[in-house]
């Protein structure tokens, strides 16, 4: 039986195989945050020079990238990117996710929201019906927290600020427990109208345009 780490590299090369045709001079791509980024990130660097680089989702992840070679650009210098890679929290049927267990969720949004394909890779564990088992990751304001907090109470959820923790922007992740998603856009939309919210994990406007999938059996293809 594999281990969730070699399920965790089985994806990662299969994502590196599924973008290989964008591993080409000129191209940069978009890279995420999180453990099974990470193994991608870790394929991904013996092909630096053959392509002209990354966006990086963390400060985390650029780190990586350049110990690995790949030249790292800023977001506001690129003007396409043919695709964004990163794993999730959670995956519906429809591709949307729940992200942000790495605290990354705002800038993994930003710079998914520029690729044109976004390819999630995940582990079996992370697909689901109904997102909401995770607790969902909402960047806040730090003056914000205690009006958000009393917000998700009142949608019946439990929340709690994730301690001794700060994002690469500064701010403050309040993590909502015990929510059942019925419909993710709308709750995304709602969460993103609360004065000092900056981001919320929910990705259904930004939804993956194929997930890859590894169990034992090997790693499937989705698409919504
Ligand atoms: C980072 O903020 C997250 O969105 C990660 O992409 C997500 O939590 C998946 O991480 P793992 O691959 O470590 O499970």
């Amino acid at each position: 039986m594999p281990t969730q780490q070699q399920l965790k590299q089985a994806v990662a090369q299969a994502a590196i195989d599924y973008i290989r045709p964008h591993l080409v001079p000129g191209s940069i791509i978009g890279v995420g945050t999180g453990s099974t980024a990470d193994c991608f990130i870790d394929l991904l660097t013996p092909f630096a020079g053959q392509f002209a680089g990354a966006v990086a989702s963390s400060e985390r992840t650029a780190q990586r990238l350049m110990q690995g070679g790949v030249k790292v650009f800023n977001l506001n210098d690129v003007e396409t990117m043919p695709v964004y890679v990163d794993g999730a929290d959670e995956i519906n049927p429809a591709l949307q996710m729940i992200k942000g267990g790495g605290g990354a969720l705002t800038r993994e949004k930003i710079v998914a929201s520029v690729a044109r394909e976004f390819v999630c890779i995940v582990d079996a564990s992370k697909q689901v019906d109904v997102l909401g088992a995770f607790a969902l990751p909402v960047e806040v304001l730090p003056m914000a927290v205690a009006s958000v907090m009393r917000f998700a109470r009142g949608i019946g959820g439990n929340p709690a600020v994730r301690e001794g923790f700060v994002t690469d922007n500064g701010n403050v992740i309040v993590d909502i427990a015990g929510l059942s998603i019925a419909d993710p856009a709308q709750l995304e939309c709602t969460l993103n109208q609360l004065p000092g919210v900056v981001t919320n994990g929910i990705f259904a406007r930004h939804s993956a345009s194929v997930a890859l999938v590894a169990d034992p059996q090997g790693v499937r293809k989705l698409m919504a």
